[in-house]
């Protein structure tokens, strides 16, 4: 079982990033230099991802113009000897197979999941949400999917949150097969503090059985209204194998504003051009100046 293909789920309003995201999607918001999706999608081409669709809505326009040539600024930077940039504008074009799905109605995660069938086809493929940007060794899709791989399973990326933001997320009823790795027998959405099975709650990454998409489509509405990916993979974990990872990495909302400039500043911690600036920059705000 080889997982070659990825879907993102883009789709959603932005509404906790508001006024920014009234006309620039906020998957196109910069982390640093480069917009939150780029890297998403660069974490699931270095785990071997090769042909990815993005789910969007009418709104995100901006996404598949930044993943396409731009030939007038090419040339422009070739004239000009900007070679850097130049290599920076094309590697986006370059990244991997980008395809695009609307999900014409805001109808939920799991519906937006839906429209992916007739891209997935009949193989196991990789979910990474939007708003989940991760910093870490090895890409988190890559952890999960070794473990999809090794168990013959559905996989999903977890790791434990405090009891009072669970209700933020979901819970995953887990029982350990190996450290680091649980078998997944249930879950629910945005849990009640009575409804938490435990800690472990799934954080933006997933590797799933195409058997996903006969549940989906007959899915009722769950929490707020909407078809909630939660509410499929509760059931798919009790008709199929569907193992929990415990991933190694560092996990940012950007799809809100403290998460977003939490992911922005350590990035930027990170980056060759603005680290040791930065770093000067926090100490001396930190003294006061
Ligand atoms: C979604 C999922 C939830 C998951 C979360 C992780 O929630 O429905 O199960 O824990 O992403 O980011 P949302 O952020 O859309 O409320």
């Amino acid at each position: 079982m080889k997982v070659r293909k990825a879907v993102i789920p883009a789709a959603g309003l932005g509404t906790r990033m508001l006024p920014a995201t009234k006309t620039v999607p906020k998957e196109m918001l910069p982390l640093v230099d480069k917009p939150a999706i780029q890297y998403i999608i660069e974490e699931a081409v270095a785990a071997g991802i090769e042909d990815i669709l993005i789910v969007t809505n009418r709104a995100k326009s901006a996404m598949d113009d930044y993943f396409d040539y731009y030939p007038e600024l090419e040339r422009r930077l070739e004239s000009a000897g900007k070679e850097k940039e130049l290599e920076e504008v094309k590697k986006a074009a370059d990244l991997a197979n980008i395809f695009y799905v609307r999900q014409k109605e805001t109808k939920g995660l799991g519906h937006a999941i839906s429209r992916a069938r007739r891209f997935v086809g009949d193989e196991p493929f990789a979910v990474l949400l939007g708003d989940d940007v991760m910093r870490s060794e090895k890409p988190v899709i890559g952890q999960l999917i070794e473990a999809a791989e090794k168990y013959e399973a559905s996989a999903v990326g977890v790791q434990e949150v405090a009891t009072e933001v669970i209700g933020k997320y979901c819970s995953v009823q887990v029982s350990p097969l190996e450290e680091r790795v649980f078998l997944a027998s249930d879950m629910v959405e945005k849990p009640r503090p009575d409804q938490i099975f435990s800690n472990y709650a799934i954080l933006g990454r997933y590797v799933l059985s195409p058997g996903v998409f006969d549940i989906l489509e007959d899915l009722e509405p769950g929490y707020g209204g909407e078809i909630q990916l939660t509410d499929g993979l509760r059931k798919l974990c009790k008709r199929e194998k569907m193992v929990a990872v415990d991933f190694q990495g560092r996990r940012y909302d950007t799809g809100n504003l403290k998460g977003f400039l939490e992911a922005t500043i350590d990035f930027a911690l990170d980056h060759p051009e603005t680290g040791d600036w930065l770093r000067g920059f926090l100490k001396d705000k930190a003294r006061g100046l």
